[in-house]
């Protein structure tokens, strides 16, 4: 079947008309933002197939999970969700039940066997494929439809209809998959190997967006600091930085982030684009994961600490304010008292504005998962409860030295706790609660009044 391009609208096949006009989806994210983004394709082409969203399970007619399976307990809470959904399902037996994502791509049969109430399992390269599935399911019963690749990387998003969370923010995927081989990790299983997007594809999805109202992108991959290289043909090497640049110049953009660089390959070609493009936010997501050099190697993570804590040091030396956020794991195999002290020294040192912080968790086919010396639980959770006790201090720092300075904001919405007052969010990533009713999508000078651990309070200049 031919495609058509319609005028500032979303590809869409031809001849395709909607067919469930009026019947209603509820789709349920669990995981990271490249997953949320896929929901809001999910939900573009449910909607260009005439669906309207829900608010609760128990009425919609179709129930969508888009899984991840990053660490286990998102496996443990899709089985107790799905059982839940089967008792709906008993009493309305033409709901439909459809599960996408990286645990579906991964255990692949496994989910119809474990839950054979499910009408649609679809893998992470099968997101545009889910009406298509649907209608599958409704001629002929349930359907698998996993895989291995991208058929088509200039498909990966352009093409598609997207419901986006909000009008003035967009997320946009410069590449699916990942080349790296971190010990601990199931995303090169589940996404494949790294693809990259054409610039020129890109650059368009960012204008199309901008003509749209959208006013900040952030853009996606699993180390974009090797975007291109499978693009590359002249031994060109700044393509992440060319790309950094030529996004900050679309006209309407006024402000970029991406997510996120990997702190082996980040160079200073990246931190000159962020600090000589305005467009781009003074904020970097750079994942340590460990302090201890010797876990960082059993990890393949290609970095020492030091080295690192001198990369950070170069960011913050050449962009100036620059917020700080990083991912660290507790209890890698191996990990001993040492190794975790190491951790909270070179958390200590590094001072990040915030972090995200896991308790390992083993993945099946990870090489991590078949190490000898896995940490017990109880060790863990303890050495965890005191990296987040460290971290949740230096973050109220970081957050109390904004007191009293003006930063621009760009507002969210209303607050969900107090709707007198506004979410907003600075460059820098933090949240802002500020007084008044502003619009969603208004740029504000706010002087910042008062700190709290996780965000910040301001008054309008
Ligand atoms: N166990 C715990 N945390 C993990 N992450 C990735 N794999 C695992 C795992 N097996 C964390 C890493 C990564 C973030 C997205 O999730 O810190 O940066
Ligand atoms: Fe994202 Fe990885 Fe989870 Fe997939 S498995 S949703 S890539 S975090």
């Amino acid at each position: 079947m031919s495609e058509t391009t319609l005028l500032g609208m979303p590809t869409v096949k031809e001849g395709r008309v909607p067919t469930r006009t009026g019947r209603t989806y509820y789709l349920r994210t669990y995981g990271c933002q490249m997953n949320d983004h896929d929901s809001e394709r999910i939900a573009g082409l449910l909607e260009a197939d005439g669906m309207v969203p829900a608010d609760d399970p128990a009425e919609a007619d179709l129930v969508v999970l888009n899984t991840c399976t990053i660490r286990e307990n998102a496996d443990r809470k899709l089985y107790g969700y799905l059982g839940s959904l089967r008792r709906l399902k008993r009493d309305r037996p033409d709901m439909r039940i459809a599960v996408g994502g990286c645990m579906a791509q991964k255990d692949r049969g496994t989910i119809r066997e474990r839950a054979d109430w499910v009408d649609v399992v679809f893998g992470t390269h099968n997101t545009h494929r889910v009406v298509d599935l649907l209608d599958h399911a409704d001629e002929w019963g349930p359907v698998t439809e996993i895989w291995e690749q991208t058929v088509d990387p200039a498909d990966m998003a352009s093409h598609l209809p997207a419901h986006r969370e909000s009008e003035h923010t967009a997320w946009v995927t410069i590449t699916i998959g990942c080349n790296n081989s971190c010990t601990f990790c199931i995303v090169p299983i589940v996404r494949g190997p790294e693809i990259s997007r054409r610039p020129g594809d890109i650059l368009r999805e960012v204008e199309t967006l901008a003509a749209e109202g959208v006013v900040e992108v952030t853009l996606l991959g699993q180390n974009v600091n090797s975007y291109g290289r499978d693009l590359e043909q002249g031994g060109h090497k700044a393509l992440f930085a060319d790309l950094l640049r030529r996004v900050g110049e679309v006209d309407g953009i006024r402000r970029v982030r991406f997510t996120s660089p990997h702190p082996k390959d980040i160079k200073e070609d990246v931190m000159a684009a962020m600090a000589e493009t305005d467009a781009v936010c003074e904020q970097l997501h750079l994942p340590l994961q460990a302090g201890s050099d010797r876990i960082l190697a059993a990890m393949h993570r290609g970095y020492t600490a030091e080295r690192f804590l001198r990369k950070l040091e170069m960011a913050r030396s050449m962009v100036p304010d620059l917020s700080v956020s990083t991912d660290i794991i507790v209890g890698f195999p191996g990990e001993g008292d040492d190794d975790f002290e190491r951790t909270l020294e070179v958390v200590a040192e590094a001072r990040f504005d915030s972090a995200f912080m896991f308790q390992y968790s083993p993945r099946p086919g990870t090489p991590a998962a078949t190490m000898d010396a896995q940490v017990p639980a109880e060790v863990v959770q303890e050495r965890f409860d005191r990296l987040v006790r460290l971290q949740n201090a230096i973050t109220f720092e970081r957050n109390q030295e904004r007191v009293g300075r003006r930063l621009e904001v760009l507002v969210e919405g209303p607050s969900r706790r107090d709707p007198s007052v506004v979410t907003a969010r600075t460059r820098g990533n933090r949240i802002v609660h500020v007084p008044g009713g502003w619009p969603a999508g208004t740029f504000m000078d706010v002087t910042v009044t008062r700190a709290a651990p996780h965000y910040l309070e301001g008054a309008p200049n």
